[in-house]
């Protein structure tokens, strides 16, 4: 009961591990970076504490259906700078603030507390990244390139590319509803690296890549890097964040506890997510 790790990938299907090289300037600046969720109506749980529950039943007075407010820490005090030409994987059981702070990178989510500066405007390619269901993969192209700022022109001269690298075929001129979540997921990787991002981040978007498409997507991964551009990549693959991440940063419940070197924090990682699975099952045998 382990979906915190994906072991289906072999890893001989994976590329040769990204070569270390020179580091750019800061890219990413993140400082004591808190984010706090404001969840309204919510009755159990949570860290509501007297002061703002007074607080909430006057403003709840008279709107009988509507619970407390309760606050979820999210993210909890994570500091780090990302540097030009890095590849940075997040690791972090479910819950523990991947998401939450690539929102916060990505400027979607302000931070309740602390800064986040970056070089550029990040790109995020998201399990929900803002592709249409009823369009068609070509009109998705088009309406993804041209948010991407790219020309209408521009647009045109690359469909073509984004479809081959989607291995879309005659798909390409049906709506996105009737694709498979690989296609989907080629998809939305093809058209955000359609221009190459300063700032790319990949939140579990690659996750149901076959091989041939991992190593595609990992050679352009590997080309804004060379561009020296920065990519955070959000994975349950420890097998996908060896070979891609030149980094890593583990995330556990809202707060970084590790941060350095991939063979070191994918291993401990490993060990920390065997041993709660271990627990976890012993528990339910007694
Ligand atoms: N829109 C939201 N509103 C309220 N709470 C949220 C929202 N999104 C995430 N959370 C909560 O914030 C915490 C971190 O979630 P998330 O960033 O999605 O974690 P991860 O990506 O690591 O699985 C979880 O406790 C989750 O329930
Ligand atoms: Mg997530």
């Amino acid at each position: 009961m382990t979906d915190e790790i994906d072991y289906e990938i072999d890893a001989e299907d994976l590329p040769k591990r990204m070569e270390r090289r020179e580091l750019g300037s800061p890219s990413v600046i993140v400082d004591d970076v808190h984010i706090t969720y404001r969840v309204f109506g919510a009755r159990r749980g949570g860290t509501t504490s007297s002061k703002t529950s007074l607080i909430n039943r006057a403003i709840n007075a008279g709107r009988p259906d509507t619970g407390p407010i309760t606050e979820v820490h999210a993210v909890r005090g994570v500091s780090f700078v990302a540097r030009h030409g890095e590849s940075i994987g997040i690791l972090g059981t479910n819950g523990s603030g991947k998401s939450t702070l690539l929102r916060a990178i990505a400027g979607v989510l302000p931070p309740s507390k602390g800064r986040v500066f970056t070089s550029a405007e990040p790109a995020l390619l998201g399990v929900n990244a803002a592709l249409l269901p009823k369009l068609t993969g070509e009109r998705n192209i088009t309406v993804g390139g041209l948010a991407l700022g790219l020309s209408a022109k521009e647009v045109r001269e690359r469909t073509s590319s984004v479809a081959d690298f989607a291995e879309l075929g005659d798909f390409l001129y049906l709506p996105m509803s009737s694709y498979s979540s690989g296609m989907g997921s080629r998809l939305r990787f093809a058209i955000s690296t359609m221009q190459t991002p300063d700032i790319l981040m990949i939140d579990e978007a690659l996750a149901t890549g076959d091989s041939s498409f991992r190593k595609k997507s990992t050679e352009r991964i590997e080309e804004i890097r060379d561009s020296a551009g920065t990519v955070f990549f959000v994975s349950h693959s420890l097998g996908s964040v060896r070979a891609m991440c030149s980094r890593v940063l583990w995330i556990e419940k809202g707060k970084l506890v590790a941060d350095g070197d991939v063979d070191e924090v994918c291993d401990a990682y490993h060990d920390f997510v065997a041993g709660r699975s271990n627990a976890s099952a012993g528990a339910s045998l007694r």
